[in-house]
């Protein structure tokens, strides 16, 4: 990039100083031509001056122009300067009778024949017919003078080399903090990912650079310590009910007769069960992380809600509030999956009731599932939601839990495009669900 845009910014340049160059030798050449024609005029009127008094030598003084010719009114040369001693007229032409003066540029002279010519002519009045007087030097080349030239072009050379070197400088000291952020990123492995990159003072692009690649290295770190948790967290879950089975096992062995095979292999299947419902539980969070889309179907709350509740074999009480018709999209099974745990866990927690609601606010089609147990704290509102997370009361209450349920009804509900938390209640935990309604 660096190299780049130094050489953008040199053949800019000099693209530039070219045209300016061009410029300025087109104004320098008209300007030396009026001075020249100038001179040369000023050559004839002295000439003119010694016409009329008389007085023109044998040899006109050239005064520094190429040459000089006074012309007799019956066209033979009458005097001429040195270089045109004894040579004819340079020029026929004559000014037209309105004028007396005209110009020519002469390419083709004999007496010049490797140079083009300005050649003045003047008319000069007399009782026995005109007089004519030219006068001629050197056009001006396109060049001007190799003198002035040399000192643009150096010049222009040396803009152009200021210019080049200090965008090689600038872009070099504008990219450093880049190099900076790349030698630290090619640092980073997803076990090391505790580095940031450095964020540069300036407030410009590049600092809003380093502070996305930091987002994004804050982002990468939490997903993979959670991935970590989560695998931890996930072979502790199941090796305990294989520690269960194996003792249960080892126990009977230990005395083959006597051992209650009955006891053991009962003891051995609910360690099965629970076993299945955590794989159960990590296909499905698997499935759900892969992010593959579930069917989209319209799903009327009130129905899945009435249909799930209905399927239960009840601990409590549960009554409904459900306002029929609000329909969204959505994958019927897993929706009713999220509807199961959140009913799990109301029975479970609940004393003697649990309410279920179903209405339409602000857009959105809201499941409440609220109980009259003892509640979730404030402060572990958002944590319950975390994969493998159970509340010291749940414990207690039932220890067949993975505390995956909450975690996957959650990620559900975003998958539809909506929420699921814990609101405010007078008692017990109210869980509540949103989901944009379908028109
Ligand atoms: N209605 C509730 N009242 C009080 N605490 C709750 C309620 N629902 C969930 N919790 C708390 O949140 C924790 C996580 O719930 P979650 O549904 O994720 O797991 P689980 O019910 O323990 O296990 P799983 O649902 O996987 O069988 C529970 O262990 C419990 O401590
Ligand atoms: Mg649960």
């Amino acid at each position: 990039m660096r190299g780049r845009l130094t050489f953008v910014a040199g053949l800019v340049m000099t693209l530039l100083c070219l045209a300016v160059l061009a410029t300025a030798l087109i104004g320098l050449r008209g300007l030396a031509n009026q001075y020249n024609v100038d001179r040369i005029v000023r050559v004839t009127l002295k000439t003119i001056h010694m016409l009329k008094n008389d007085q023109i030598p044998s040899v006109l003084p050239s005064q520094g122009i190429a040459g000089v010719q006074v012309i007799r009114p019956d066209g033979s040369v009458e005097s001429s300067s040195v270089l045109l001693q004894g040579k004819p007229r340079m020029a026929f032409f004559q000014p037209p009778d309105t004028t007396v003066r005209q110009d020519m540029v002469h390419c083709d002279s004999t007496l010049w024949p490797d140079q083009c010519m300005v050649i003045v002519a003047i008319r000069v009045y007399s009782p026995n017919g005109d007089y004519l007087i030219y006068a001629a030097d050197p056009v001006v080349p396109w060049y001007v003078d190799p003198r002035v030239d040399l000192l643009l072009f150096l010049g222009a050379g040396l803009i152009v080399a200021v210019t080049t070197f200090g965008t090689y400088l600038l872009v070099g000291r504008a990219l450093r903090p880049v190099d900076a952020i790349s030698e630290e990123l090619a640092t980073i492995t997803a076990s090391d990912l505790d580095h940031r990159v450095p964020v540069p003072r300036n407030h410009d692009e590049i600092r809003r650079l380093a502070e996305t690649a930091n987002a994004t290295l804050d982002r990468l770190e939490e997903a993979v310590e959670q991935q970590r948790r989560f695998a931890s967290d996930a072979s502790h879950d199941l090796r305990s009910p294989l520690t269960a089975m194996r003792a249960e096992v080892e126990g009977a062995l230990l005395d083959v007769e006597t051992a209650d095979w009955e006891h053991t292999g009962e003891a051995i299947l609910g360690s099965i069960d629970r076993l299945q419902a955590l794989v159960d539980d990590l296909l499905q969070i698997a499935r759900l992380d892969s992010g593959a889309p579930g069917r989209m179907d319209p799903v009327d709350l009130a129905h899945l809600a009435a249909t799930e509740i209905d399927r239960r074999r009840r601990r409590v009480r549960i009554i409904r509030e459900l306002q029929p018709g609000v329909i969204i999209m959505g994958d019927r099974l897993r929706l009713a999956r999220v509807l199961t745990n959140l009913l799990d866990n109301a029975e479970r927690h609940a004393n003697s009731v649990v309410v279920v609601k179903v209405y339409e606010e602000a857009g959105c089609g809201v499941l409440e599932v609220l109980d009259d147990g003892a509640g979730v704290p404030h402060d572990k509102r958002e944590h319950v939601f975390q994969r493998f997370t159970r509340l010291d009361a749940a414990r207690s209450r039932d220890a067949g839990g993975t505390g995956l349920g909450l975690a996957i009804a959650r990620q559900i509900c975003e998958g539809h495009g909506g929420t699921l938390g814990i609101e405010d209640s007078v008692k017990g935990a109210r869980f509540v669900l949103r989901i944009p309604v379908s028109r």
